[in-house]
Parts: structure tokens; sequence; C-alpha cells
């Protein structure tokens, strides 16, 4: 048994999540945490909305509210989305909590004193016509690493590098195309040289684990060729106050350091929620524990620099030594699993533009289950992905409706009519002896593959185990099974294929736990193999509003313990069966041209 961090990138909040997103976060930190789970670790799985920034500042100015409205009008349809895709966190929270400002405060002033953040007077942009400063992503122009046009002042997406706007060539601002100017201004930086030798050995190591990624090792060991001081505060007043700089209201803590800091803080409120405060560091200090950390490409920089080059900071393992604080030594990421993009019909998802499929949109007119099932099986797991809606309606109608909900379906209906309950299997012969050896030998190739974050082999070694039951049913024909002296046959042959519907649901419920709910209850279970997430409306633990009332916030937590085991079962003879309703909608083929309209692709 091993302790678990699934920490899951945090969703910016500036507006709501589009199918693109959780494919890269979602589904894959659920799948792997369901398992894990299942599979008898304490898995802690965490994340929350990421408040902060410029992205939401602009775009409350742009609906005329504030930056907290506008945060909190997100969070709330993100905590409902992710709960609607079943996705199973023991706590999702937020950053504009009151725990998360103490923590994330707490590692600055502890980074700081052990020498890692160096304040120095840099360059920042303002816009000429108005004075107002420019925040670095809102000024694009040419990559001086690798001469893409249209790098943006903070990362150039084309290369992955981090950027500061004046190394731009031609920087211009994309609010108004004005040319910035730039003025003198004090920030702190995080001293990565000083960190970096100990980044590297970390790397190396994780390197030598041999279970990273490669692409993701080698984009990180890349990082290390540049290595230079970072700001991590920005001129903004949308953000956390820096520690000792609160007479400069204008000052913040920069987004990307505090957000990372939330799989800290949001273990901290889990386990202050749970009564058990101190809990948390089980995950944290126990250096035995594993953490796995889930996001898309575009956040690698992130999880393999920034984030470990706080924990070093903090924890007073640079080239200039230190004492962690005292939330004691914390451990680095044991993984960095990233995902590369989804593209939709062939574009690159694009909200302004319209190139968008909403996860609430999505879910409103498709089983999540369905969504889910996709992302799984033809997700951007480790090369860029395409959604089409052909491709949806092709793998819904004939895979899951075909294959496992056929299955599902037919094995049940049998049994009903012709036992109305699981039936006494006679002696077995070769047939069905392969189909259950097959069966029992996939919880442990299945469950190396999702370990392994090889989650697409995964799914299709499960179905490929579906498609041979239902080869299975082809062959022996019990629906030929008319004459009492076959009924022990038909018997064993029912009892079987059960067994293995019941063992192949087991498999699948990390993927698909809402149908697998429900194929439990066909097969006489409580529909419960599969524990859902929930939405709690809770009062921040430390902090009020500025007008005193009592901050309230939506989270999304749930009791997962009572889950299966990984691991074959025996199904109970006298089990009452009913006759089955279909677990997967089929698809109607006019969606396709329908969906194509919608979203403009026709
Ligand atoms: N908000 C970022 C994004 O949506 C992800 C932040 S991950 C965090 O790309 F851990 F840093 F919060
Ligand atoms: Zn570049």
């Amino acid at each position: 048994m091993s302790r678990i961090l699934s920490a899951v990138a945090w969703p910016y909040a500036n507006g709501p999540r589009h199918i693109g997103h959780v494919a890269g976060f979602g589904v894959p930190s659920d799948v792997f945490s369901r398992y894990m789970r299942m599979a008898g670790h304490e898995v802690l799985m965490v994340s929350g909305t990421d408040e902060h920034g410029t992205p939401i500042l602009v775009a409350a100015d742009e609906a005329g509210i504030t930056a907290r409205q506008l945060a909190d009008k997100n969070n709330r349809l993100i905590v409902e989305d992710l709960v609607a895709l079943g996705l199973s966190y023991d706590l999702f929270t937020r950053t504009t909590t009151g725990n998360h400002y103490q923590t994330v405060q707490k590692m600055f002033e502890v980074v700081r004193d052990n020498g890692y953040m160096l304040v120095q007077t840099t360059r920042g942009a303002i816009s000429p016509s108005n004075g107002r400063t420019l925040p670095d992503r809102y000024i694009e122009g040419t990559c001086p690493i690798c001469g893409t046009d249209g790098a943006r002042g903070d990362q150039c997406d084309s290369c992955g590098n981090q950027l500061d706007p004046t190394d731009l060539i031609n920087p211009v601002s994309r609010i108004n195309g004005e040319t910035p100017k730039f003025v003198e201004t004090d920030h702190y930086f995080l001293d990565l040289p000083a960190l970096a030798k100990a980044l590297e050995a970390w790397l190396d190591d994780r390197e030598q684990s041999g279970t990273w990624r490669p692409n993701v090792i080698k984009f990180s060991k890349n990082f290390l060729e540049d290595v230079r001081p970072r700001a991590m505060t920005r001129d903004i007043d949308w953000g956390i106050p820096v520690p000792g700089w609160e007479d400069q209201p204008g000052k913040r803590l920069y987004v990307w350091f505090d957000a990372v800091i939330g799989y800290l803080s949001a273990s901290i409120e889990w386990a202050r929620r749970t009564g058990d405060p101190e809990a948390w560091r089980k995950w944290w200090n126990d250096p035995e524990a594993l953490s796995y950390y889930f996001m898309g490409k575009d956040n690698i920089v992130f999880h393999s620099q920034i984030w470990p080059a706080e924990l070093i900071g903090y924890n007073g393992k640079g080239d200039k030594g230190g004492q962690p604080g005292d939330l004691g030594e914390l451990n680095l990421p044991t993984e960095v699993v990233s995902s590369e993009f989804l593209t939709m019909e062939g574009k690159k998802f694009a909200s302004s533009r319209g190139i968008v499929i909403y996860v609430r949109d999505m879910l409103e007119r498709y089983q999540a289950d369905a969504l889910r099932y996709f992302i799984s099986a033809a997700g951007p797991e480790n090369s860029d992905a395409d959604f089409t809606w052909a491709e949806f309606v092709r793998r819904t109608n004939s895979e899951l409706v075909a294959g496992w909900g056929n299955l599902v379906n037919r094995t049940a209906a049998m049994i009903a009519k012709n036992f109305g309950e699981i039936p006494t299997p006679g002696p077995l012969e070769q047939i069905d002896e392969d189909l259950l050896k097959a069966v029992r030998d996939g919880f442990a190739e299945v469950g190396d593959l999702i370990a392994h974050h090889r989650q697409k082999a995964a799914i299709a070694q499960v179905m490929r185990l579906v498609g041979e039951a239902n080869k299975y049913v082809t062959v022996t024909e019990p629906f030929k099974m008319k004459d009492e002296s076959q009924r022990e046959r038909l018997a064993t042959v029912l009892h079987t294929l059960a067994t293995a519907v019941v063992n192949l649901n087991l498999m699948l419920s990390p993927f698909l736990p809402f149908a697998a709910n429900a194929v439990d209850q066909v097969f006489g279970g409580e529909g419960k193999v599969a524990p859902l997430p929930q939405i709690e409306e809770v009062t921040d633990l430390d902090i009020t509003r500025e007008d005193g009332s009592p901050l309230d916030y939506p989270i999304i937590t749930g009791d997962y313990t009572q889950v299966p085991t990984w691991a074959p079962i025996e199904v109970t003879v006298g089990t009452p069966i009913a006759k089955p309703k279909p677990v997967f909608q089929k698809l109607d083929e006019a969606i396709i041209e329908e969906e194509l309209e919608r979203y403009g692709n026709k």
C-alpha cells in the first residue's frame, strides 16, 4: 500500500472549460486515481479553480464585473461540470480561500528567507496612451529563441520557453496594438540558477526511474539549458499580496507562483475539513509517498521547473542551503504526467473564435461516459488527437453500445428469460475456462497499463476482452439452447458470461463510473462500484469578504473508501436478474451534421 497524491492541474476560472481541458487534466487523473484506490492505495486527489492573474481581470473587465464576481461565477460552473463528469476529487477548492493565501505567503517567506528570492529592478511594460500596466501575456512579438511570430510576453507556445516581455522582438500590445513603453519596476525573482543543480539532480533521478513519458522528461531537461531568475511578482492589483510589500497593493504574487502551491494548500484544507488537520503530512512529508501531476503540455514547465524549484527553495536544498519552515520538508513530484493537445475537426480550440465544445454543452446532450470513453480510447495521451463528431458517434455506437452495452444486455436478458437468476453452472468446458482465464488475467495487464499512464492501451485491452466475450456468445450460441437436454449447458454458458461481465465491469469502472454502477445494478449489486463525487457548500475556514460576510463556496468531495478490490470476483448463484434496460444511448447518425452545423464547421 502506498500513499498517492493525485495532483490535478487547476483550471483557470476565466471561463467555462472545454473538452480539450478535461481531456488533458481531467479524465486521465480520474481514471488513475480510481484505479489506484481499487488497487489498495491511499489516494488523495486535489485541485481547484485557478483564480488570479490577468486573464481573470480582463474577462471581468469585459463583463463589467469585479474579478472576484467573475471568479465566483466560473468557479461554480466549473465545479458543476467536473462533478457531472464524475471526477472523484477528495477536494476541489479554489485559490481565493484564506487557507490558500496563508499557505502561499508562508512558502514565499521561507523561500525568501532561505535566500532564493532576489529583488531586481526590471523594465515593466505600460500602455503609452493610458499609463496602465500592460501584463506580460498581453504583449506579443517574435520569440527570441525560436523566431516564431505571435509569441506572448510570458511564454512562447511554439517552443514552450518562458519569456519576459522585454525579450520579444517587435513587441506590441494585444489590447490596442500600441508599442508598449518599458519603465523601471521592482520585483521578486526566484533564483533558479541557485536551484538548478538540485533541479537537475532531481530530474536525473526521475529519468532513471524510467517511468516518465519521454517527451515530458526531454522537454523538462531542455529548460535547464537556460536558467535565469524568474519574476514571481507582478504589477497587478488582483492576486495574493506580497509578504513585506503590503504597502504596495499594486504588486501581487505571480499567478503561477501561487497556483502550483494549490496542491499543498488544498491538501491542508482537505485535512482541516476532515477534522485531522495534520493528515496532509502523510502525502507531503513522508518520502515514501508518491505524487503524480496531471496536466496538458502547456503546463509542463511550471510543474517540472517552477514548482520543484519552489519546493527545493522551501526545503533549503539549493546552493544557498536553508531550513524548511513549519510545513516540514516537502516531497518533490514523483512524476509529471502530461498529455498533448486535443483539436476539434482538425482545428485548435479557440474560445474567442467559437472553436470550442464546452463540457457543459456536451454533457447536456450526451452521456458523461460516452465523452469519458472517447477521451480514454482516442484522447491526446502521447500525441495530439482530434475530436470529430463522426468519430465520437462511431466509437459510441460501435464500441460502447454494440460492444460493451450489447454484451451486458444480452447476458442479462438471456439470464432473466431462462432462469430469472444467476444459474448454477454444470462442468466447465475448455472454451469456458479460456474466457474466464483471459478475463482474470486482464486485471494484472490492464492495471499495469493504467499505473504506467497508458490508458489508451488499457481500455483497448478491456475492449478486446469484451470482444472475446461477444465472440464466446457467437460460438456457444446460448440463444439456440431451447431443449431441456441443453439446460445444464445453457446454465454453464450464462454463468460464465455473467462472471465475465461482472469482472469486465470492474475493469471498466475507472473509465466509465456511471455505467459501471448501472451494470452493477443489472447484475444484482447496489450500484456503488464506482463512488461518485458530490458538491458540498462550505464556508471559508479563515476569512470573510471585505464587507464581513462569510465567504461561501462549493467544493467537490466524496467518500471513495468503499471501492471494490482490483481483482477477479465470483458471481453469486441465485442472484435475481430482471430484464435490463440499455445502459448506453445509441446516437443517431444525424447528430454529426447537426453538431457540425452548430459549431459552424460546415
Ligand atoms: N490554470 C492553469 C491552466 O489552466 C493550470 C494551473 S495548474 C496549477 O493552464 F497547478 F498551477 F494550478
Ligand atoms: Zn519560441
